[in-house]
């Protein structure tokens, strides 16, 4: 077992920082999500992590090593690649058990290593087959298998549920989460879907051009988002950001005037800014016309989802996502008004980032 440490690393791609001064601390046996879109340096990073690249600046420490000149085979990581890069001119058996082999493992030893891996994860069975023959499930198990085999001190995942379909996905996701627990293995995972990093991670970065933008437990960044970035990309659908001012202690645009919330301390210094109200979509709630603080807009559209319909309006141009929990999808049409949960609004600055 072992921590990962980045001490302001970077990595370049000519002009392109793709890693820029990261700084990262993953705990022993802590599963952190890297998080963020396409492009942001994710895949650059674990590929630091495992010696696939080697950074342009900063150090590297896997447990008390620093490895930032390690080459990959000596570095105790498994990966599992997004597209799974498994060897098609080998056989299961031959992918599963081939870190083994470049460590110089026997080969009775790595039958029987690769024969109880591969038990665990359920495809015994196809350990003669070639990569062509089986599915895409199968794969991403073979994958899983290759990356735990030789019993690494770290676990790094690339996307590797983008390929399953999406019941399949969750199956998987499940899966790996236990598999991690049960070999107590640190891992950091690669995703640019909120909802697996939520379900998955201890810790989640979320990632923007290079940088980790924010670094914390799952309901910690969906709860206090530290910029709008970071607000938009959380949750599906995303929080509301409305365009406001700050006159004289009330948020003010076109279609509402509200109070400034009390509990925020620094919101003094904004006043007369421009700043963006953030509210989740389960902090809106339907109201009569007239009610206090309502905000006011026009129905726009209603998604039925089973448990919940999300419905959405037009707020003097700005859309808004309210989330109904109801069996049955309320009946609107026309104006409809909202009720915001003071206790629940956030303040973001021009700059798109948190007041507090
Ligand atoms: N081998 C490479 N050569 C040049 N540019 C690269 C290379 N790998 C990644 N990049 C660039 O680095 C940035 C981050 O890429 P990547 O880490 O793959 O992002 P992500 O995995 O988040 O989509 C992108 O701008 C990408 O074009
Ligand atoms: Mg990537």
């Amino acid at each position: 077992m072992a921590n990962v440490r980045f001490e302001s690393v970077t990595k370049r791609f000519g002009d392109v920082a793709a890693v820029d001064a990261v700084d990262l601390d993953v705990h022993d046996g802590e599963f952190v999500c890297l998080l963020g879109p396409s492009g942001c340096g994710k895949t650059t990073t674990l590929r630091l992590i495992a010696g696939l690249e080697t950074a342009t600046g900063g150090t590297i420490r896997i447990g008390d090593q620093d490895v930032t000149r390690v080459g990959p085979k000596d570095r105790d990581v498994g990966m599992v690649f997004q597209d799974y890069a498994l060897y098609p001119h080998m056989t299961l058996l031959e992918n599963i058990a081939y870190p083994l082999k470049v460590r110089g493992a026997k080969l009775a030893a790595r039958s029987e290593r690769t024969r109880e891996v591969a038990r665990n994860l359920q495809i015994e069975h196809l350990l003669d087959r070639m990569p062509g023959q089986i599915s895409g499930g199968q794969q991403q198990r073979t994958s899983v298998a290759r990356a735990v085999v030789h019993k690494p001190r770290v676990f790094l995942f690339d996307e590797p549920l983008s390929n399953l379909d999406a019941k399949l996905r969750l199956e998987a996701r499940a899966f790996l989460k236990r598999l991690q627990r049960e070999l107590g293995v640190t891992a950091v995972y690669v995703t640019h879907d909120q909802a697996e990093a939520m379900a998955l991670a201890d810790r989640i970065a979320v990632m923007d051009q290079g940088a980790i933008v924010q670094i914390g437990p799952p309901l910690e960044v969906y709860r206090a988002p530290r910029t709008t970035f970071v607000a938009d990309f959380l949750g599906s659908p995303p929080m509301n950001l409305i365009p406001v001012r700050l006159q004289d202690g009330v948020l003010r645009n076109d279609a509402f005037a509200l109070p400034a919330p009390r509990h925020l301390r620094d919101l003094g210094r904004h006043e007369g800014q421009d700043l963006s109200l953030g509210v989740r979509p389960e902090h809106l709630e339907l109201c009569d016309p007239g009610a206090e603080h309502a905000i006011s807009g026009e129905t726009f559209g209603l998604e039925p989802l089973g448990p919940e319909t999300l419905v959405s309006l037009d707020v003097g141009g700005t859309l808004v996502v309210v989330r109904v929990f109801a069996d049955e999808p309320p009946r609107l049409e026309g104006d409809a008004h909202v009720r915001v949960d003071a206790e629940h609004l956030h303040l973001f600055d021009g700059d798109g980032v948190r007041i507090d």
